[in-house]
């Protein structure tokens, strides 16, 4: 049987890159698989948050799942924390898995950043409770961005180390599902970098709460270069801001890339920036307005995630019972 699961952290602001890379696709996929869809508030914690504002974070990109078009009722939406079975199974992984292949986790590596000593041990082990998350419900398919990639090779290694270790074949081999477009959503003030909430500066990355005005106004302000745009993909060669803008235009757009420098070519940025800007506008705005509906009503968001919570433990608890036993857990 086909199981997704999939993850958003609540650290701040959804923003283009989660809605394009991932949150679009799980729409997508709802209809033809059974879907648990998991607001990782343990995974937040390896970072300090503030707790009144991950609290009002975990309701909001509920909301923001909802109102980008995941139905509560064919789904499995809740918060990591209120499934006891993630933090269980992600201690098991943690005897399971070897310090040679978290060393070699690139995010760790950047979160981290100089001050290695002082991270903490959650943030290294994150990879451990990542591959919990998916494997608590024996999931197949991952639908990620690009980043995650590393991490679901992981959890591919821990399931395949558990099941030989154990001689057992009880962990499925999970797939991520990455697809093409929208898939590394760069920074509007750095085509290298990837757009993500952590960048210090709002201006990389459009929030799924900013205005129009603001909207505009990021695209009016992200960087470029001299020349008129790129007509075919070869010369996106060097020219990485060029490269993000049309591909997040294809993508809003479900167009191409070839077909958007079909459009687009030889043309100016400026003008191809207001176009990108309205485009952007109609898109996000009725994601926007269900999202203001939503928050103003926390006792449903509330509902949601309860009920999903429910529902998540009650999958997972049998899965759980059996590792239990293959582990030889005692159960009086
Ligand atoms: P997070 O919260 O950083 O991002 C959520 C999803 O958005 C995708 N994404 C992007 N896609 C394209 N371009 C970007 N600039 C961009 N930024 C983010 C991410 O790839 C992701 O799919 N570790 C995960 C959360 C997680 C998870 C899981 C995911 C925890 N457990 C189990 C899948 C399965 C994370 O930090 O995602």
């Amino acid at each position: 049987m086909n199981r997704i699961f999939s993850g958003v952290q609540p650290t701040g602001n959804l923003h283009l890159g989660n809605y394009l890379g991932a949150i679009r696709n799980w729409v997508r996929l709802q209809n033809d698989f059974e879907c648990l869809f998991c607001v990782v508030d343990m995974h937040a914690i390896t970072i300090w948050q503030n707790p009144k504002e991950l609290s009002a974070s975990i309701r909001e990109v509920t909301a923001g799942l909802i109102a980008a078009g995941l139905d509560p009722e064919k789904n499995i939406m809740f918060n990591q924390s209120q499934v006891s079975g993630h933090a269980e199974l992600a201690w098991i992984f943690n005897c399971v898995a070897r310090l040679g292949w978290l060393n070699r986790m690139t995010q760790f590596k950047e979160k981290a950043g100089k001050h290695r000593e002082n991270a903490s041990v959650g943030l290294y082990a994150y990879p451990n409770l990542m591959a919990a998350d998916i494997l608590l419900y024996k999931a197949t398919h991952v639908p990620v961005g690009e980043d995650q990639k590393q991490h679901l090779e992981l959890t591919r290694d821990i399931a395949q180390k558990f099941n030989h270790d154990t001689g057992t074949s009880f962990f499925p081999d999970v797939e991520p599902l990455i697809f093409d477009t929208a898939a590394r959503i760069m920074s509007l003030r750095d085509g290298n970098n990837k757009m993500s909430k952590s960048d210090t500066s709002d201006m990389t990355r459009i929030n799924m709460t900013d205005d129009a005005d603001m909207i505009a106004k990021k695209i009016r302000k992200a960087r470029t270069d001299p020349e008129p745009l790129p007509a075919t993909l070869k010369e996106f060669e060097g020219r990485a801001e060029a490269e993000n803008l049309m591909g997040i235009y294809a993508a809003l757009s479900d167009m191409t890339l070839d077909e958007v420098c079909a459009k687009f070519g030889g043309g100016q940025f400026s003008t191809f920036k207001k176009d990108l800007a309205d485009l952007a506008v109609n898109v996000l705005d009725p994601i926007q307005t269900r999202m203001r509906e939503l928050m103003d009503d926390q006792a449903s968001i509330d509902a949601v995630l309860r009920d999903g919570a429910e529902r998540a433990r009650a999958m997972s608890a049998p899965i759980l019972k059996e590792i239990h036993e293959i582990l030889g857990f005692v159960r009086p």
